[in-house]
């Protein structure tokens, strides 16, 4: 199959991130609050976890979770984003574009607020399994407020956007919309910071297979890893962007000049694949098989025949630093090799890099190997292996 639905919102950010090895750091959870009054810190909320659901087709996708919009509540499913900001989802304004979708029903909910401002988001990593071709993953959107409840923690007149109208991509999508999780806490995520809740998220993004996926607001979830969580920096402190900077990479153990270059890596829960430049793709590539070559009719995609696909070694390593200036890595196993056929040639599979130049980044192939934190307060990303 090909991954139609990864992709991640643009809109003012992105973020990726990966974990690798060893070095330890484990937080204390309320110490990183740092909140500014006083008087807020002592309503500290505690952490609040909610389960995620994984969208499977042939290859984990994107893991998305149920928050709560309105009064009386209504539940509007959201892949949770750390590559984007804002929180939008399809509504009964919208006409049949979103007829796929569930639809929240703002005329239902007392505390909805009209903004009556339109306009569009436009997301740019479909290159990667789905290419972005021009405008093809666009929603517009309308600009509204209401209470936003998850977990049982209400965030009052939280500012949302309603999607009045997607692009056909959107259709397959068995969730109503995305929540970003960017690196400045915003929307719902701020209102609960303010409330006390630790400037702080955790994920627990797992495959198919092993389930009990989870997004934890506030804190850690020290149940889902053995040993110490890594932190590195995040690479643009203070933006809203989660990334960090990567000294170089290894393929099979194996490293080249291309390799070596130092680069910052986005860290973005929202899409599934890995986007690294034309030069680096390549050299990746090269180190993989010869036999893994452009796919002409998907611009920026490769692939190679699906039945060479069990013979190939192909682990990578990402080198990252550590807040204590260690180096570690973060490493994405052979098993995510292959996305699957591509649907123009079922017997060639399309190959989990994608080039894009220009953006360098990870996703849910590389989360999932890991317990990730993402520290608001801190600017950092904290990584635990899960023996998964
Ligand atoms: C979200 O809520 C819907 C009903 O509104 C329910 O069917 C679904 O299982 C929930 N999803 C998760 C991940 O809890
Ligand atoms: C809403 O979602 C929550 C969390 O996923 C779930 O426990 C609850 O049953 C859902 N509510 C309804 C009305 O389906
Ligand atoms: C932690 O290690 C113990 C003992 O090896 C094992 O039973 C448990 O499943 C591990 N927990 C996780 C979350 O990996
Ligand atoms: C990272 O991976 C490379 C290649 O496998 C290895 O040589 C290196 O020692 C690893 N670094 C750390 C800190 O584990």
């Amino acid at each position: 199959m090909r991954c139609s639905a990864c992709r991640s919102l643009f809109v003012a950010s992105l973020v990726a991130q990966t974990l690798g090895a060893a070095s330890p750091t484990t937080i204390q959870l309320q110490s990183r609050v740092a909140p500014r009054e006083a008087t807020l810190r002592r309503r500290a909320t505690n952490p609040v976890t909610l389960p995620l659901q994984d969208f499977f087709l042939g290859t984990d996708l994107q893991w998305f979770g149920n928050i709560s919009v309105g009064t009386p509540p209504q539940n509007v499913s959201v892949v949770f984003d750390t590559g984007s900001s804002t929180l939008e989802f399809a509504s009964t304004m919208c006409g049949s574009s979103c007829d796929s979708q569930v639809k929240f029903d703002y005329e239902a909910s007392s505390t909805f607020v009209d903004k009556d401002k339109t306009t569009t988001i436009t997301f740019s990593t479909g290159v990667g399994v789905d290419p972005v071709v021009g405008d093809n993953y666009q929603l517009t959107l309308r600009e509204a407020s209401d209470v936003v409840t998850v977990g049982g923690i209400k965030a009052k007149a939280t500012t949302l956007y309603l999607v009045t109208k997607e692009t056909a991509k959107f259709a397959i999508d068995p969730f109503s919309g995305i929540q970003g999780m960017s690196a400045q806490a915003q929307g719902f995520f701020a209102a609960l910071v303010k409330q006390g809740l630790p400037s702080i998220f955790s994920l627990y993004i797992t495959p198919e297979a092993v389930g009990g996926a989870e997004l934890t607001i506030g804190g850690i979830d020290e149940t889902k890893f053995n040993g110490s969580l890594t932190y590195a920096p995040n690479a643009d402190q203070g933006s809203s962007t989660w990334s960090l900077t990567s000294p170089q990479i290894f393929v099979n153990g194996k490293t080249t000049s291309t390799l070596k270059k130092k680069r910052d890596v986005i860290f973005d829960s929202g899409t599934s694949n890995v986007l690294f430049d034309t030069t680096t793709t390549e050299a990746i590539y090269a180190l993989i098989s010869p036999e893994i070559k452009a796919h002409a009719s998907e611009d920026g995609t490769y692939g190679i025949a699906c039945s060479l696909i069990p013979t190939l070694p192909a682990v990578i390593d990402i080198g990252f630093t550590d807040e204590n200036g260690k180096p570690f890595n973060l490493t994405i196993p052979s098993s995510e090799l292959s996305v699957g056929p591509f649907a123009d040639s079922p017997s060639t599979c399309q190959t989990l890099i994608n080039a894009f130049d220009g953006l360098e980044l990870v996703g849910g192939s590389l989360l999932k190997q890991y317990y990730s934190v993402w520290d608001v307060g801190a600017q950092r990303i904290g990584f635990a292996a899960t023996g998964k």
